[in-house]
C-alpha cells in the first residue's frame, strides 16, 4: 500500500509520544464563532447553495444498490432525489418531481423497479428519467417529450461511495475534489470490495454541524461517554494531518497502554487504533481495525435547527472473511447496536440541548481550541466555501 505523508506505523508511534507527554497534535490557533452560524435561516440557505450545491457529498454505498433499477429516495438539502442505479452500471439521481404537475414520482423509500410511473395522472418515466409514456396521449396535446425527463444531478461513484453535487447545472469531479492526498488514501482503502451491512438515518433537531461536529470530537469522550467510549479510547490525543479541504486523525485506543512503557519495536499497533476521516462538507469516515463506518449529515432542507444524520457499517463481504454467516451476522448486530446505544442515550441528548442553548437570543461566542484540530478543518473549510460567491 503506497502511504500519504508519514508511514501508518509511524502516525501511530506519534500518539504514543503524545500519550506519554500528556500532549495532542494541535491547530495553529484557537477560532471564535457565533451561534448564528447554527440558528439563522439566511446562515442556512448560503449553506446549502453554496456548500451542498458545490460540492460533491456522499449520499450511499454503491453496495446498496448492486443491481439495474435499485434505488433509494431522499431529501438532499436543495432538492427531494431519487438515486438509482443504471442498465450500464452507472449510478443516477433524479429529482423526485413529475414533470407534468410535479407529483412525487416515487414514494418507497427504497425498492427496485424497471420505470418510475407518476400516481397522479400515471405519467411514466425510464430508470435513466427520460420519459416513457404520456397517458391520454392524443387528447393531451403537444409537448417536447425529449426536454421532459425527471432533472438529473450530478452524480459520480468513486472508492465504492455514491457522490452528488445537489445542483443540476454544476458538475462533478470527486477526485479533483478530494485532492490528490485524500483520493489516494481512499484508493488505498478498497472501499468497493465491501458492503453496508447496516445503515440507519437520524432526523434531529440538531444544526447538521453541531452533529457534525460531535463525530469529529475526541476531546469529549472521557466527560460524555465515561461508561463507554471512554473506556476504549483514549481522550484529547490525536495524530493529525491536514490536507487542506479533508483530513485525517488517529486516536490510540487503550490496548495500546502496554506500549507507554515498553518499546513496541517493529511490530505493527494498526490494531491498536482508530483512524478518523473528515471528508468536507460532511462526513466522517471512520476506519477500525477490521472495518468502516460512514456517518454523513445532511441539513434540512429550510429549517437550520434541523438535520439528518445517516450511519452506516461498512464491512468485508462474508465470503472474503474466514467466518460462517451466522458468526458474522452476530458480530456486525453486535458492534451495531453498541454505536446505536451511546448515539441515543449519550450524544444526541447532549446535543439537542445545545441546540435549544444556541438558539438564546444572548449566546454569546463561543471557541474552538487548537486540540479540537478536526473541528478547526471542518470550520475553516465551510467558511473558505461561503466566503465563494
Ligand atoms: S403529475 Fe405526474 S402524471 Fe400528472
Ligand atoms: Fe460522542
Amino acid at each position: 500500500m503506497t502511504e500519504v505523508g508519514a508511514p501508518r506505523e509511524e502516525r501511530i508511534r506519534r500518539t504514543l509520544d503524545h500519550l506519554r507527554n500528556d500532549t495532542t497534535d494541535a491547530f495553529e490557533h484557537t477560532t471564535w464563532f457565533e451561534p448564528e452560524e447554527f440558528t439563522d435561516t439566511a446562515v442556512a440557505k448560503r449553506e446549502r447553495d453554496l456548500v451542498f450545491g458545490r460540492v460533491p457529498s456522499i449520499v450511499a454505498h454503491g453496495s446498496e444498490i448492486p443491481r439495474a433499477g435499485d434505488f433509494f429516495t431522499l431529501q438532499l438539502p436543495r432538492n427531494n432525489v431519487i438515486v438509482v442505479r443504471q442498465r450500464d452500471g452507472s449510478v443516477k439521481t433524479l429529482v423526485n418531481l413529475c414533470r407534468h404537475r410535479g407529483a412525487m414520482v416515487e414514494k418507497e423509500e427504497k425498492g427496485r423497479c424497471r420505470l418510475f410511473s407518476c400516481p397522479y395522472h400515471r405519467w411514466s418515466y425510464d430508470t435513466d428519467g427520460s420519459l416513457r409514456t404520456i397517458t391520454r396521449d392524443n387528447t393531451f396535446g403537444e409537448a417536447e417529450r425529449a426536454q421532459m425527463g425527471l432533472v438529473a444531478l450530478p452524480t459520480e461513484e468513486r472508492h465504492g461511495f455514491i457522490w452528488v453535487i445537489d445542483d443540476a447545472g454544476a458538475e462533478i469531479d470527486v477526485a479533483t475534489w478530494l485532492g490528490p492526498e485524500m483520493d489516494a488514501v481512499l484508493a488505498s482503502y478498497n472501499l468497493e470490495s465491501l458492503v453496508t451491512v447496516r445503515s440507519e438515518g437520524f432526523d434531529e433537531p440538531v444544526n447538521w454541524k453541531i452533529m457534525q461536529d460531535a463525530f469529529l470530537d475526541g476531546y469529549h469522550i472521557q466527560y460524555a461517554h465515561p461508561n463507554t467510549a471512554a473506556k476504549h479510547i483514549h481522550t484529547n490525543v490525536l495524530a493529525f494531518d491536514d490536507f487542506g479541504r479533508h483530513c485525517r486523525f488517529i486516536a490510540p485506543r487503550k490496548s495500546i497502554d502496554r506500549w507507554i512503557e515498553e518499546d513496541p519495536g517493529d511490530r505493527s499497533l494498526a490494531g491498536h487504533v482508530t483512524e478518523t476521516h473528515f471528508l468536507l462538507p460532511n462526513s466522517t469516515l471512520l476506519r477500525q481495525p477490521d472495518h468502516f463506518q460512514l456517518l454523513t449529515f445532511r441539513p434540512h432542507p429550510t429549517d437550520p435547527q434541523r438535520s439528518r444524520m445517516e450511519m452506516r457499517l461498512i464491512v468485508p463481504k462474508v465470503e472474503d472473511t474466514e467466518m460462517t454467516e451466522e458468526r458474522w451476522t452476530r458480530l456486525w448486530d453486535k458492534n451495531w447496536e453498541i454505536l446505536l446505544a451511546v448515539l441515543h442515550a449519550e450524544d444526541f441528548p447532549l446535543l439537542r440541548d445545545s441546540q435549544v442553548s444556541m438558539a438564546s437570543a444572548n449566546a454569546g461566542r463561543m471557541i474552538l481550541g487548537r486540540n479540537e484540530v478536526a473541528n478547526q478543518v471542518f470550520r475553516r473549510g465551510v467558511q473558505q466555501l461561503l466566503a465563494q460567491p
